[in-house]
């Protein structure tokens, strides 16, 4: 719920636990006075007014030294105020004098939560989950600059969204060189910092340190979301821990470079921020042009960071993913990726959708090698003719053949990229992304297509649809395998403009696809999850999460992702061993579990396989089914940490308590072990949950309290899957 109280000048959001607020005090500027636990009346008395030497005053305070915008906790700070923290908006004028000072003009408060034009946004319509905006309009008090900061509010679970909206009235024209999306001051409070770093192949790996009196920055100057860091951020009390404690979050709905930040100031303050990254950024607004802002998704939790990813997992889900997908049971997949590589033809591939029809698989999906000049990576990207000469056949009888087999038929495409070798960079060399009078910096020997270019996206657009209408296409697995480096388009004059632009041009013509297939399942991927992020999930609802398919290594990768990201949207597949990636063998039942996680699959040749593992593949397969709709709709748990414990427990727990799935992969095994057990959580309190395969009947008082005992691994790597149900 959005308050407005003119007479204080007090806007407050409460959401179902928290509460958000902010106070335009007597010059009009626009104050943050609280965030955190629900909350009530004016949360200005924590504001502590004091003459702090070296920290400004604005000029209408004059001879009030205890008035600094350098102390005062700020909604949306900008340079040149006197606040030399770290700022949100940076606007330069013709002159190059960088100041922008933000006073308070008028509110709107609707019902329905905003949409942003051309960009990925949390959605719901009015009345649907209590939803409401608030707009707060802001004016520069010298130019005729507006910033309309938006905010979106999902009470129910404790989310809130902000964005912005800078628009220029001035003749005269201005500059942005930066405009974050969110910033947050916490008078009060010891933080630690939870973020994600990775690689490729090993992804959002968990990372918690203290924030103390530095600026701890994060982000991408990839022009995409990358590997190495993921656009998710997550303050926590320095005690807090799964079940306890207060957090808060910051996940970025956007899928190009980032920023975010943390940092503790002179007075023990701490600051948050997140939004697009400023490097190669410079964006000019004629008169009335505006620049629209991605959207940031907070959301606090008084009940640790288990309920935070709940609350993010939930809005993800439900309000986020789109589509048919959203909410129906995800096709079981067989990935040709690492059956056969390119190595195949046409009847290779007819063979492995025939395996995957004998095992209940539901679709095989042509993964890279199926174009012209494409028998490695070196070649092929843009043109998108099907060799027909290596399948053997034409893509539409494949597709025909691979349906009367019993599977559906998904294909693989990168199609913001373009080899060297192709017709299309022969004819269009100003098409690709690349310095002028350079050689390109090339990236796994191809390079970027230049997206902002709405001719480069309408050639897409065709290509695209050019290889779906061949055949039943029901699932597309989208590929980006290269950073953007050479930032510099062709078409442009404004070079500051061109990665927001390309982002605009992606999401458009995935929007374009979406409208003409409706029922398209795009699978997101980028070498893996390198684009996992919310702004992709609003056109692909699934993400292939790492091309790390080993099962240990998947634990710590998928246990990163799911403190931000929905369970349904991981893609996770299970492979041969020894693993192509590390060369680690694991049993095919740990391989099983570990997948079981989300979008579940395979990515091997089942024809390599004994019939004893095609047997297990086969209930493996089944039981996903069985079990398919808790694991995509349930609430998730993490039970330990594969980066803390001896092992890694997991489970899904229905929303209406009655069943559970218990997950866990043990991780060392000793001589003469100590007993193990885990807790469970989430269970109806005083109710009998009985093992369904028959192990017994538990309270859920013991469960949660003194655990559930993992028999002593017998070997490495030992998976144990429990499925408990309530006896009424
Ligand atoms: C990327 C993907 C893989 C596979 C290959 C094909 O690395 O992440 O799953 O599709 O490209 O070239």
């Amino acid at each position: 719920m959005i308050a407005y109280d003119r007479e204080k000048g007090l806007l407050t959001i409460h959401t179902k636990n928290s509460t958000y607020q902010m106070k335009t005090d007597k010059y009009g500027v626009l104050l943050h006075t609280y965030y955190g636990r629900r909350a009530d009346g004016d949360m200005s008395y924590l504001f502590m007014m004091e003459d702090r030497g070296f920290s400004g005053s604005i000029y209408d305070a004059r001879a009030d030294r205890t008035y600094s915008l350098d102390q005062l906790p700020q909604e949306y700070p900008s340079s040149g105020t006197g606040d030399f923290r770290s700022p949100a908006l940076i606007i330069e004028g013709k002159n190059g004098a960088a100041g922008c000072d933000l006073r308070f003009d008028s509110c709107k408060i609707r019902e329905g939560k905003y949409a942003l034009e051309g960009l990925p946004a949390v959605y719901a319509d009015a009345g649907e989950d209590r939803a409401q905006t608030l707009e707060i309009h802001m004016k520069d008090r010298y130019s005729k600059l507006e910033v309309v900061l938006l905010y979106g509010v999902l009470p129910e679970l404790d989310i809130i969204t902000r964005s912005a909206v800078i628009q220029n009235l001035n003749d005269e024209g201005i500059v942005v060189q930066r405009a974050l999306s969110a910033s947050l001051d916490f008078l009060t409070g010891e933080f630690d910092l939870i973020t994600f770093h990775g690689r490729h192949g090993m992804e959002r790996q968990l990372e918690r340190q203290r924030v103390n009196h530095s600026a701890h920055v994060i982000g991408s100057r990839r022009g995409m979301s990358s590997h190495q860091y993921n656009p998710l951020m997550i303050l926590a009390d320095k005690e807090c821990c799964e079940e306890h404690g207060s957090c808060y979050a910051m996940e970025f709905v956007y899928s190009g470079g980032f920023f975010g930040l943390s940092e503790r100031d002179q007075y023990d303050q701490t600051r948050m921020q997140m939004g697009m990254m400023d490097e190669k950024f410079s964006y000019p607004l004629a008169k009335g042009e505006s620049l629209i802002l991605p959207e940031v998704i907070l959301s606090y939790s008084g009940e640790g960071l288990t309920r935070l990813s709940q609350n993010l997992q939930d809005c993800l889900r439900l309000h986020v993913c789109r589509g048919r997908y959203r909410d129906s049971v995800r096709p079981v997949l067989l990935n040709s990726w690492e059956a056969c590589y390119m190595n195949f033809d046409g009847e290779k591939i007819l063979g492995l959708a025939r395996e995957a029809a004998s095992l209940g698989i539901d679709m095989l999906v042509l993964d890279d090698g199926w174009f012209e000049n494409r028998n490695d990576d070196n070649g092929g990207l843009g043109d998108w003719l099907v060799d027909e000469k290596k399948l053997g056949t034409t893509l539409g009888e494949l597709i025909r053949d691979i349906h009367e087999a019993g599977v559906r038929f998904g294909i693989w495409m990168e199609p913001e990229m373009v080899s060297e070798d192709s017709a299309l960079y022969r004819e269009h060399r100003d098409w690709a992304m690349r310095l002028p009078g350079r050689e390109p910096v090339l990236g796994r020997n191809q390079l970027v297509l230049d997206l902002s270019r709405k001719e480069v996206v309408d050639y897409l657009f065709d290509r695209i649809c050019g290889i779906l209408d061949q055949g039943e296409v029901d699932y597309l697995k989208w590929d980006y395998n290269r950073s953007i480096s050479d930032v510099y388009s062709h078409g442009a004059e404004l070079q500051g403009k061109v990665l927001y632009d390309y982002m605009l041009g992606l999401y458009s013509l995935l929007e374009r696809l979406l409208e003409r297939y409706p029922d398209l399942l795009i699978e997101g991927c980028s070498g893996g999850g390198g684009r996992f992020d919310a702004g992709m999930l609003y056109y692909t609802p699934q993400i292939w999460c790492s091309d790390n398919t080993d099962a240990i290594d998947r634990l710590k990768i998928q246990y990163g992702t799911s403190f931000g990201y929905p369970m349904s949207s991981i893609g996770a597949h299970v492979s041969a061993v020894p693993n192509e990636q590390n060369g680690r063998i694991t049993a095919l039942w740990t391989r099983g579990v570990v997948a079981m996680t989300g979008g579940f699959g395979y990515e091997l040749d089942p024809g390599l396989l004994s019939d004893g593992e095609k047997k297990e593949i086969r209930e493996q397969v089944a039981l996903w089914k069985k079990h398919a709709a808790l694991i995509m709709e349930g609430k998730y748990y993490r039970l330990s940490s594969p980066f803390d414990d001896a092992l890694c427990a997991w489970s899904f727990v229905s929303r209406d308590q009655e069943e559970v799935i218990l997950n866990v992969v043990c991780l060392e095994t000793h001589c003469n072990m100590p007993g193990i057990y885990v807790r469970l959580r989430g269970l109806k309190s005083g109710a009998m949950y009985s093992d369904t395969a028959g192990g017994g009947v538990y309270s859920s008082g013991a469960l949660m309290e003194a655990g559930y005992p993992v028999p002593r691994p017998e070997g490495e790597y030992i998976a144990l899957q429990r499925h408990f149900k309530i006896v009424h």
